[in-house]
């Protein structure tokens, strides 16, 4: 037997009893006569104590050998401590050792494995092993398996049947590009790693299998950022004979759930608002609701003055920074500088400041009196003390333009709490969006999202306006989970091809098992797959992903613990029928 207990465990209660324990050196205090070493394991640290008094001579020496990260197994008897602990559940006892064994040594660690250690985020990537020793990485990944099992409870107990999809796949467009396979026996040709299991769970809808849902690797070659990994993991979901408020309802059950296991929140209803409406409001299809700055629309109370950037602009829009009137100069030019920066892409700023005093005092006095001024905070909501800011141009782009500014003021001054939740569905999304890079329309969601039937006369004259039968939900303005109802039958999901540019043979070629299978029965079907990082993430009040991930990923896509990706050699390239055009 390794360990009787572990180190998490022992209390007062257990004085005297004769205990062994496992784990790591966390460290070690040498005074001579007494040696006192931290022992961790997953569960908790317990101090133990070698005593010149109490304790054998030659373990005596064997314990100050102990370095940093050594395996040991002891055996010893639970004492009460005199000085205690109250910061640690072990902190009344320690463990009086009278047997050591060393399991292994080990080097002393590239970093502290301490709560705030002293290894960089490079480092850590490299020795991630050790990095999951600390706290805040394991307690990270604990969290996760809690999320994944609440999420596997709550659909087991409603007859959701988890399923395996293949990953040796062909293609599936969702929009990212493909990690491909080659393969050896089909010289030539080459599979695609899944980014996401969209077909496939279509098709076990086709199967009868009435309700399914699986925990699964997703894979998409994009750029990264904080809240995307190449791989990441979906809880895909799919359900037949629902419609859109079925599926609305089980998924906002889902996360109710979660937030009542995990947190102990209950949310009644979660908010509804259209695609439309999130952007007018929020400038964005991902509002974070946790505060208020809701842009107000000023066209109607700037033109027609003087104000020619006004005067020119399709879209004037502001917002109410709560209590900032008080900001100077130097403070205002930061965030104009800021708006100015070639990643958000503003050509200048216009502020109002809403005094304490009633009155108003704009950075474009000369074109509008306090009246107007006044207009201003109407339409934005803006109280005494608040600050107004305003951008102009073109109403897409100006709005993503202010939703950055909303976002970066937030985190500024500390609205977006970590634990506080909102969720919201984000709801009727456009069918299409426009691709200035390949001059046609893509499928927003998927191709495979139908479109709203009172809708479906617009595809020909205005494809753009055409709105879908899909929805996300986000959670303190991310999306944490995204669906659609489906085009389930030939004829409509061919027409949809058409739009998307596809010939029939196209279509046929990339998608024929598809159109196929809809002649077969297709039951009316839905879904939604929630992005399981970036869910946990949230839950556990954070919008980094990595750390809920064991072994994620850096930004340039690398592994760079086991150096991947890497080169092959000639004999594996030969195999794979790719040595050619490498050796030229
Ligand atoms: P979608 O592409 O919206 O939908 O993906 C669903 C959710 O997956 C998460 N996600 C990611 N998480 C981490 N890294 C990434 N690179 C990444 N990309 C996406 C997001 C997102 O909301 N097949 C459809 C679902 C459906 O229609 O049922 C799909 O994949 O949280």
């Amino acid at each position: 037997m390794y360990r009787s207990h572990n180190c998490g465990e022992l209390r007062l209660t257990d004085t005297n009893k004769e205990v062994t324990l496992a784990g790591w050196v966390q460290k070690s205090r040498d005074k001579g006569f007494m040696i006192w070493v931290d022992l961790r394991d997953r569960y908790g640290i317990t101090q133990l104590i070698f005593d010149e008094a109490r304790t054998h001579e030659t373990i005596m020496q064997q314990a100050k050998s102990l370095g940093r990260e050594f395996v040991i197994q002891i055996k010893g008897s639970v004492i009460e401590r005199e000085s205690k602990n109250a910061n640690i559940p072990t902190g009344e006892i320690e463990v009086l050792v009278n047997e050591l064994t060393i399991l292994n040594e080990a080097q002393l660690p590239p970093f502290t494995i301490e709560d705030e250690t002293d290894g960089g985020e490079d480092l850590r990537m490299k020795y991630r092993y050790l990095d999951i020793r600390r706290n805040p990485v394991k307690n990270s990944l604990l969290f996760r398996h809690k999320v994944t099992q609440e999420v596997r409870n709550y659909l087991s107990n409603m007859d959701f049947c988890e399923v395996e999809t293949p990953y040796l796949i062909k293609s599936t467009p969702e929009g990212a590009r493909d990690f491909v396979v080659p393969s050896r026996m089909n010289p030539g040709q080459f599979y695609a790693l899944p980014q996401s299991p969209q077909t496939f769970k279509q098709l076990l809808m086709v199967g009868g299998l009435d309700k399914y849902f699986q925990i699964v690797k997703c894979f998409r070659d994009e750029d990264l950022r904080a809240d995307r990994q190449p791989e990441f993991t979906q809880i895909d979901c799919e359900m037949s004979f629902i419609e859109q408020e079925d599926i609305l309802n089980v998924f906002e059950g889902l996360t109710r759930h979660l937030l009542k296991k995990i947190h102990d929140i209950d949310i009644a209803q979660f908010p509804r608002m259209t695609y439309d409406e999130a952007m007018r409001k929020y400038g964005n299809d991902k509002p974070d609701i946790r505060f208020g700055m809701v842009f107000g629309e000023l066209n109607a109370v700037t033109q027609h003055k003087d104000f020619a950037v006004f005067n020119n602009a399709e879209l004037v829009v502001g917002i109410a920074v709560p209590d900032a009137a008080s900001y100077t100069r130097k403070q205002i030019d930061a965030l104009i500088d800021w708006v100015k920066r070639p990643q958000v892409g503003a050509l200048g700023m216009v502020y109002c400041k809403c005094e304490l005093d009633g009155t108003f005092k704009s950075s474009v006095d000369k074109f509008y009196d306090q009246t107007d001024l006044a207009q201003w905070a109407d339409a934005t909501g803006a109280k005494a003390g608040d600050l107004i800011f305003v951008l102009s141009g073109p109403a897409y782009k100006t709005r993503t333009q202010l939703s950055a500014l909303r976002m970066e003021l937030a985190n500024r001054l500390g609205l977006r709490k970590p634990d506080e939740f909102a969720p919201l569905w984000v709801m009727d999304f456009p069918l299409l969006e426009w691709d200035e890079e390949t001059g046609r329309y893509h499928a927003m969601h998927h191709p495979f999202t139908s479109p709203k039937k009172e809708d479906m006369h617009l595809l020909d004259t205005d494809p753009g306006k055409v709105r879908a039968n899909a929805y996300d939900l986000v959670l303190n303005g991310n999306e944490i989970g995204g669906g659609s109802i489906r085009i389930h039958d030939k004829e409509t999901q061919s027409l949809m091809f058409k739009h998307l540019g596809f010939t029939p043979e196209q279509a046929q070629e990339q998608f024929g098992f598809l159109l196929n299978a809809f002649q077969y029965g297709a039951p009316p079907h839905g879904g939604l797959a929630f992005g399981l990082d970036r869910l946990t993430a949230i839950l556990g009040g954070q919008e980094t992903i990595r750390d809920f991930i064991a072994f994620p990923k850096n930004n340039a896509g690398r592994d760079v613990m086991i150096d991947a990706p890497a080169a092959i050699d000639n004999a594996q390239l030969d195999e794979l029928n790719l040595a050619l055009n490498i050796k030229g």
